[in-house]
């Protein structure tokens, strides 16, 4: 990473290569449009800092919203609306009147209560809104547990066993039109089986669906497909080419149905950095502590999920040396990470916490009065 291009920034801020943002979504395109009707929708969750999602906007990727803070982003970035799923188990009416304004192309609904609200809202705007359930499927997902969420013991989604009475109820709405099933089992998943799983079980309840004479035009994946945060340089461009072929393997479509995805980490997490200034070295009785300028308010995966990210010094080449990588917060959660090797570090240098493109700068927060961190793109810092 050439550094002098951070000179005069205020750190800690976020850094996106843009460069590595544009070929993962070369290759997201070019690997979902070798199979016909897969639609891919950037979860918006991911990171929604605007400059970023106008690149994702110029490669044609569509949405998927889940609140309406995110869709009067996507719409402020210049998204169509008609390439915008909205799911999220708890949808307030603001939100869908604000979806069902601006015809956004479908909702993802969660339970029967939703279901009513949207079509009362759209009978008094006179509207029809487009509704797929989200199923679900009680599959488990070999991730962190806290981002799993296709168990039947989650709060997400509808149970197998009430889909047609619940798509029957919807065929039954005036203002509601019923065009199929989503899913989505959990977040960081690297096992491909895991998303085999997931294709077998809709296929089980396709066959289901039809014996019942129910018939889909879409059938919503989810996202979840996972990043190699381990080795982020050697590894910047998740297997996407296995991931749309195991889809198309696996899942079985009927004539003219269309499959989305719902990609936020995979699109996103690998282009972004973490940058933060050491502002101390402490040598304590048996360890060394680098204190950072970051803390877990700029990025707080490690403290929320245990996730390790790759941390570099970006100012020094001299030997390695063992270090607790910790931030200035007065919680002891406040730990990017422990007993991890870095060039010799000094105050002043500065580290980078990678693949920190996703959930990163979305999440941070300003307990402690702290300064949100900002996020530039290597397009404008040249
Ligand atoms: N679709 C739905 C319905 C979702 O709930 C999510 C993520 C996605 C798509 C996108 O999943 P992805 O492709 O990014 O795995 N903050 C956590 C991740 C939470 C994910 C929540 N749902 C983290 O930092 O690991």
């Amino acid at each position: 990473m050439n550094i002098d291009k951070f000179k005069g920034i205020r750190t800690p801020f976020y850094y996106y290569d843009t460069d590595i943002l544009r070929q993962t979504l070369n290759t997201i395109n070019e690997e979902s449009q070798k199979y016909q009707g897969y639609h891919v929708h950037y979860a918006v969750k991911a990171n929604a800092n605007i400059k970023v999602l106008n690149i994702i906007k110029e490669a044609g990727l569509g949405i998927d919203c889940v609140s309406g803070g995110e869709i009067e982003q996507v719409l402020r970035a210049g998204f169509p609306a008609d390439k915008i799923v909205f799911a999220g188990v708890g949808k307030s009416d603001w939100e869908i009147e604000l979806g069902i304004d601006k015809d956004i192309f479908c909702f993802n609904v969660e339970s029967i209560p939703e279901l009513e609200v949207i079509n009362e809202i759209a009978i008094q705007k006179g509207k029809t809104a487009n509704v797929c359930f989200r199923i679900n499927p009680n599959v488990g997902a070999h991730t962190h547990s806290n981002i799993t969420t296709g168990l039947a013991e989650n709060k997400f989604g509808i149970a197998m066993e009430d889909m047609e009475k619940v798509i029957r109820l919807a065929q039954s709405m005036s203002n509601v039109c019923f065009k199929g099933i989503h899913f989505h089992i959990g977040s960081q998943i690297l096992e491909m089986d895991d998303f085999i799983a997931l294709a077998e079980r809709i296929n089980e309840l396709q066959d289901r669906l039809e014996k019942a004479n129910i018939k889909l035009e879409i059938i919503n994946v989810g996202g979840g497909l996972g990043i190699d945060y381990a080795n982020p340089q050697a590894n910047p461009i998740p297997n996407f080419k296995d991931y749309f072929a195991l889809y198309n393997k696996h899942l079985k479509l009927r004539e003219g149905q269309t499959v989305h995805f719902e990609l936020g980490r995979a699109v996103v997490g690998q282009c972004g950095s973490l940058i933060t200034k050491v502002n101390y070295v402490k040598k304590g009785a048996v360890k060394q502590f680098v204190i950072v300028d970051a803390g877990m308010t700029d990025l707080i995966r490690p403290a929320l999920y245990d996730a390790h990210h790759k941390i570099v010094n970006l100012t020094s080449d001299a030997p390695e040396e063992t270090y607790d990588v910790v931030g200035p917060i007065c919680e002891s959660s406040d730990v990017f990470d422990k007993d991890i090797k870095l060039n010799g570090t000094k105050r002043g240098d500065l580290i980078a916490m990678l693949s920190a493109g996703a959930y990163g700068e979305i999440m941070a927060s300003g307990y402690n009065c702290r300064v949100l961190p900002v996020g530039y793109t290597s397009d404008e810092l040249k």
